[in-house]
């Protein structure tokens, strides 16, 4: 009889402890399941419902002195809200934004006060007489890089006289002064009409490849204008950079270099990496004379050309002088002669952007002003 009772009892138990591990593993199972459909899409962000740029930065304190040894800051910040408010009617004056971001150094650099940095970004911006973009692109971007705990710099990359503009070879002049002040671990390539919409957008590098940010874009109904596009802002790790022999030093006038871009990654074995679509949001600050961005020039062209080409033209044949190199209060201030441009070097047809009529008209009264 109570031998009976054991075996009854032993049944039990081991009923009991399989039920327990069924509700055990379908609950894991369950959350398993869960956080498998949150995740196969990102989030789906509500641009309706924006915050602050500023929101959080406050928080951001230096620690009481005396206490010894930062932690490491934490893969994801906690200071992030997501979709941004961000609008250009008020041009905010510097004294103002130097007001709003007190632990920016000069030059631009920051540093986390609270937490050892996971990565370092330097921001490179290509400019030319757009003081108002400017102050709208330091407005917004300072708390937001500070918000996502990184350390980073503002370079502003200035052509001095009057040539065509030269984006690419802009950023490789930019690119070469910002490592001489800091190794970074990824260089942000950025138009400066450009402002991010979302912090979650992060400002790191891909390790594998070069990463496109600028993904959709108010201005192209925030989709992607065509497959290889590489405009606007991009993200490259300074070992990619090289891979590519950075770039083209040869595009003078607008557009059309981003695509040498591309294509010279795809030479150099490598592939362009994305954002999620709803991430990679920004907003244009309109100008009054906008260049346009030419579309689809002769890509045939182009890469045969680039093919050609890009192993000569690049990192390994720049050639600038520095003018000028300031640390101010909200970025470095570089200004450099990088060379008189097409038509007085006599070579008019260089790019298959022969489409820069821009560049012609100004070689031509360059021509006749005798400079
Ligand atoms: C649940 O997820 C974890 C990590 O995401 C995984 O290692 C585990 O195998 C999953 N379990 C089941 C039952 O799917
Ligand atoms: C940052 O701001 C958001 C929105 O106001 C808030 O939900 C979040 O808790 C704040 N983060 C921290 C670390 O306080
Ligand atoms: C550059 O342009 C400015 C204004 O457009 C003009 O005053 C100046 O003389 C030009 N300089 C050269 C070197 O052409
Ligand atoms: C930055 O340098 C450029 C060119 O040298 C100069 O025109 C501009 O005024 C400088 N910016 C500031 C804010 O000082």
């Amino acid at each position: 009889m109570s031998h009976y009772l054991d075996r009854q009892c032993t049944f039990a138990i081991l009923v009991a402890s399989q039920l327990l591990f069924l509700v055990y593993y379908s609950f894991g199972g369950l959350q398993n399941i869960t956080s498998f459909f949150s995740w196969t899409g990102q989030p789906i962000w509500d641009y309706t419902k924006t915050h602050d740029v500023y929101t959080n930065l406050s928080l951001i304190q230096q620690p009481p002195s005396g206490a010894d040894g930062l932690p490491n800051c934490p893969k994801k910040s906690p200071y992030l809200v997501g979709p941004l408010s961000i609008q250009f009617d008020l041009v905010p004056p510097f004294a103002v934004i130097e007001a709003r971001n007190p632990l920016v150094q000069a030059g631009g650099l920051y540093s986390p006060p609270n937490c050892v940095p996971q990565y370092r970004t330097a921001i490179i911006v290509p400019h030319r007489n757009r003081e108002t973009h400017l102050r709208h692109f330091l407005y917004y971007l300072h708390p937001f890089l500070q918000r996502q705990q990184l350390q980073y710099g503002i370079y502003i990359i200035h052509q001095a006289g009057n040539q065509t503009f030269n984006r690419a070879k802009l950023l490789n002049v930019g690119v070469k002064e910002a490592l001489r002040d800091e190794e970074w671990d990824c260089l942000f390539l950025h138009d400066i009409d450009l402002i991010p919409e979302n912090d979650h957008n992060l400002y790191v590098c891909d390790s594998e490849n070069p990463k496109h940010v600028s993904i959709a874009m108010n201005k192209f109904g925030y989709r992607l204008p065509y497959k290889t596009y590489f405009g606007g802002v991009s993200a490259v790790t300074p070992e990619q950079y090289l891979q590519m022999n950075g770039f083209p030093n040869e595009y003078w006038g607008w557009g059309g270099e981003d695509d040498d871009i591309a294509t010279r990654l795809h030479l150099a074995g490598m592939k362009i990496s994305r954002p999620a679509l709803s991430l990679g949001r920004y907003k244009m600050i309109k100008h009054k004379l906008d260049k346009g961005n030419e579309e689809n020039p002769k890509r045939f062209d182009l890469l045969f050309r680039t093919r050609r080409s890009w192993r000569q033209d690049g990192m390994n044949s720049l050639t600038y002088v520095t003018l000028s190199r300031q640390r101010l209060p909200l970025f470095t201030n570089i200004t450099a002669d990088i060379g008189p441009g097409p038509s007085a070097t006599g070579s008019t047809q260089r790019g298959p952007l022969a489409q820069s009529a821009k560049g012609q008209e100004a070689g031509a009264s360059r021509a006749l002003g005798g400079t």
